[in-house]
């Protein structure tokens, strides 16, 4: 089976998940900028970070390219990896693919928040506002801190590799 890995990642954290993957289906990780040509895979997996509730702008233009293809998506983003938000996301980001696309499947984890847009989002946003910066916001944060951790990257070695196995 021939599969393309691509992702899309600001500051890292979407790079280090998507090497894991690399690493357990020896594969490249090919940064989306590359812009590699999906044609002739019979899987296209794609990982993003997630931008206000979607894929970042990159990985938006791509996957909104891509048609008729079996596609399996991962994902970074700040909020809880079991939370509804990160259902949303996945959700939002395979709204995206291009007509006749296929989801294989899915997959997101955590990912350190990076500090410049803690500071904007405290300056920005002042109490009451409903992106303020809360205790419970921010503890959110300081938890995203130390992810994608190992026991992320392990969830998605093993993700990818199980999922591969019962893509024909
Ligand atoms: C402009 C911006 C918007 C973001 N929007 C969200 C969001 O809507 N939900 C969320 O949970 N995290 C959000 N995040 C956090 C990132 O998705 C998260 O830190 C991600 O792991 C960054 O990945 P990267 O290091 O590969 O760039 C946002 C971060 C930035 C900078």
């Amino acid at each position: 089976m021939k599969i393309l890995l691509t992702y899309s990642s600001k500051t890292g954290n979407t790079k280090k998940v998507a090497e894991a993957i690399g690493e357990a289906l020896q594969l490249r990780a090919v940064p989306v900028e590359e812009n590699p040509n999906p044609a002739g895979y019979d899987l296209i997996i794609a990982g993003y970070w997630v931008d206000r509730g979607t894929a970042d702008a990159k990985m938006k233009d791509y996957l909104s390219r891509l048609t008729g293809q079996k596609v399996a998506l991962f994902a970074t983003l700040g909020a809880e990896a079991d939370s509804e938000h990160a259902a949303n996301c996945l959700t939002n980001g395979a709204a995206l693919l291009g007509e006749g696309c296929e989801v294989a499947g899915r997959f997101i984890c955590q990912g350190k928040v990076a500090e410049e847009m803690v500071e904007m989002m405290k300056k920005m946003f002042p109490e009451g506002h409903p992106h303020a910066m809360t205790p419970e916001r921010l503890a959110r944060i300081e938890k995203a801190a130390s992810h994608p951790d190992e026991a992320d990257l392990a969830a998605a070695r093993e993700y990818f590799s199980q999922l591969c196995l019962g893509v024909q």
